[in-house]
C-alpha cells in the first residue's frame, strides 16, 4: 500500500510514522508512506499556502491551487487513490472505516490548518471525508497520523501475529477481553486462575464471556448491533463469570503484592 500526505508539516509526519508497527511496516516494505510538503506547490516567493476568506471573516483559509497541483503531480486524480480530506465534517473515523480504506492501494490523505480548506478541495478534489471525532484540531497532521496507524496495522504482516489484529476490539463488533502478565498476584489481586489452568477451550470462554459482557456494559450501541449465536445467549445466560475478574475493591492501590 502507498500511503502520501498533504501538508505543511511534513517533519510532523516524518516524525510520527517512524516509530514502533507503523516504522517497521515502512523499513520492510509493507507500505510506503510519503510526506508531501504542500508549500512545494506553491507559485509565490513566499509559499503561500492560505489566503483570507471571501465574504470577510476571522482567519484564514488554505488554498485550492496548491492542493490540486500536489495531487496532479502525484498521478493521485487519475489513479484510483482515495483521496481523504480530514475535517470535522467528516464521516467518523471508526475500525470498519479503517478496514474499507486498507482494501485500497493508495491512500491520500489532505491535512488541513487555518480555518479549514477551500470549498473547492471537498467538492472536486476529495474523494472522502473523515472526521477523527467530535472536537477540533489545529490541524490535520494528528488526524492523518490516526488514520495511517489504523489503517497500516491491519496490512497482511505488519502485525507480526495476524491473530492479535482479529482478537482486538471493534473486530468483530465486540470489545477486548481482559488481559494480564506478571505478577500473578500485584497489591493483592490475582490474575484469574482460569488463564493458567492451560485448559485452551476454557480459556476462549470465558474470554468470549467478558467480550460479550464487557461490551453490553461499556458499549450498549455495539451490543445492540450484535447478531448474537446460540451459544453466546447460552454463555450470558449462565450469568456467571466462569472465573470472576478480580474485584477491583479487594485491591490496594500504591502497594506492592
Ligand atoms: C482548525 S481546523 C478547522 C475547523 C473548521 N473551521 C471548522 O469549524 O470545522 C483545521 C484543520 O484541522 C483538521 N481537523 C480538525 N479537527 C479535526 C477532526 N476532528 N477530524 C479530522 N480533521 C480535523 C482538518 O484538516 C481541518 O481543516
Amino acid at each position: 500500500m502507498r500511503i502520501d500526505i498533504l501538508t505543511i508539516f511534513p517533519q510532523f509526519i516524518e516524525t510520527g510514522v517512524d516509530f514502533s508497527v507503523i516504522g517497521r511496516a515502512r523499513r520492510n516494505g509493507l507500505v510506503e508512506i510519503n510526506a508531501v510538503d504542500i508549500r512545494d506547490y506553491t507559485d509565490d516567493r513566499h509559499r503561500s499556502v492560505d489566503d483570507t476568506p471571501y465574504g470577510g471573516e476571522h482567519g484564514m483559509v488554505m488554498r485550492v491551487e496548491p492542493i490540486a497541483r500536489a495531487l496532479n503531480h502525484l498521478g493521485a486524480c487519475r489513479e484510483s487513490a482515495r483521496i481523504v480530506l480530514t475535517s470535522p465534517l467528516g464521516k467518523r473515523f471508526s475500525h470498519s472505516v479503517a478496514h474499507n480504506l486498507a482494501g485500497s492501494e493508495w491512500l491520500v490523505l489532505i491535512c488541513g490548518h487555518y480555518e479549514g480548506v477551500d470549498e473547492r478541495v471537498r467538492q472536486h478534489l476529495a474523494t472522502d471525508e473523515i472526521s477523527i471525532g467530535d472536537y477540533v484540531l489545529t490541524g490535520g497532521e494528528l488526524p492523518a497520523l490516526v488514520i495511517t496507524d489504523a489503517v497500516v496495522r491491519l496490512l497482511p504482516g505488519v502485525l507480526g501475529n495476524q491473530v492479535s489484529a482479529s482478537d482486538e476490539s471493534f473486530t468483530a463488533g465486540l470489545l477486548e477481553y481482559p488481559q494480564y502478565t506478571r505478577p500473578r498476584i500485584f497489591n493483592g489481586c490475582a490474575v484469574p486462575e482460569i488463564l493458567l489452568s492451560g485448559n485452551h477451550a476454557a480459556i476462549a470462554r470465558w474470554r468470549r464471556y467478558h467480550q460479550l459482557v464487557r461490551t453490553r456494559m461499556l458499549r450498549t450501541d455495539l451490543f445492540e448491533e450484535l447478531n448474537l449465536s446460540e451459544q453466546d445467549q447460552e454463555l450470558l445466560e449462565g450469568g456467571e463469570p466462569l472465573n470472576p475478574v478480580p474485584d477491583k475493591n479487594n485491591c490496594v492501590r500504591g502497594e506492592d503484592s
